[in-house]
């Protein structure tokens, strides 16, 4: 098993691609901590791991609080003793153009996709750095690589985690902790929903996806979820500072 003995705290865990991502690692042998806003659905996932024979527990955690997050990371690593992975993964997305969006519709979209992971990063860091290792996978988007069609907050905010992770990756290289930036395409999860207002409704998104991705389909949560594995583990080892596009090529 790639991540036996391992310990992961995953943010956004509830649901979609991050429960994916738990879950295959838990699979692969790693001992997760799966974290959610909604503690009901953090809790099922964990559940779920157990059934399967895995280890997990559940914690109720909105990234959005510095204080909760930081805690919840370096506790859950006292508690265990270590911690190997951190995949910080809750993000959100807010459609419009310049003259769209609000301001604090730019700012809720900055503390969730930019500002989360920073402080989870920091908080992973000051037990990763003194272990000498560490695996911290930070979720941008195929957006953090190109342009989308009315969407400032989302790519500006998807550009600016995939450069915090590379600039986590120059400066913690030496000390033994990887960094790398998750960036998947569509994938099937209520996570489009926006988008698909945007795009007239779900007929609209199915064809536009059809148009513009040229393996014409959507991802699916475990197709990205073994990206997650592989960025999580000893495979990816000379790996950092790279942003990981799962994307169907649409991005070309
Ligand atoms: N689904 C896609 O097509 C897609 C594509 C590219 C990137 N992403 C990225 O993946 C992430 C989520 O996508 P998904 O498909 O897994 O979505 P999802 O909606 O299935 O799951 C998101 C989870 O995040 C949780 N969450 C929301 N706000 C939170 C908060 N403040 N604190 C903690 N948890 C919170 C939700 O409760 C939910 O369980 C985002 O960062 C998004 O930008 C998704």
């Amino acid at each position: 098993m790639q991540l036996s003995n391992r310990v992961a705290f995953v943010t956004g865990a509830g649901s979609g691609i991050g429960r994916a991502g738990a879950f295959a690692m838990a699979v692969q042998g790693a001992r997760v901590v799966v974290s959610d806003l909604d503690g009901q659905a953090a809790r099922a996932v964990a559940d779920a791991i157990l059934a399967a024979g895995g280890q997990a527990e559940a914690l109720a955690l909105d990234v959005t609080d510095d204080d909760a997050l930081a805690a919840a990371i370096t506790g859950a690593a006292a508690w265990h003793g270590r911690l190997d992975v951190l995949h910080s993964h809750a993000g959100i997305q807010i459609p419009g153009t310049l003259e769209q969006v609000t301001a604090a519709q730019m700012d809720a979209s900055w503390a969730l996709n930019v500002r989360s992971h920073f402080v989870a990063a920091q908080a992973a860091m000051s037990v990763m750095k003194p272990q000498g290792s560490g695996s911290i996978i930070l979720t941008a988007s195929n957006s953090g690589v190109q342009y989308d069609r009315e969407m400032i907050a989302y790519c500006t905010t998807k550009h600016a985690v995939i450069a915090m992770a590379k600039q986590i990756a120059v400066d913690y290289a030496r000390y033994g902790v990887r960094c790398n930036a998750l960036c998947p395409g569509f994938v099937d999860t209520r996570f489009n929903a926006g988008f698909e207002v945007q795009m007239g409704g779900r007929a609209g998104l199915e064809s536009y996806i059809a148009g513009s991705i040229p393996m014409q389909r959507f991802g699916t949560a475990d197709e990205i979820a073994q990206s997650i594995v592989y960025l999580a583990s000893d495979q990816s080892s000379f790996m950092t500072g790279h942003a990981l596009v799962i994307d169907g090529a649409e991005s070309l």
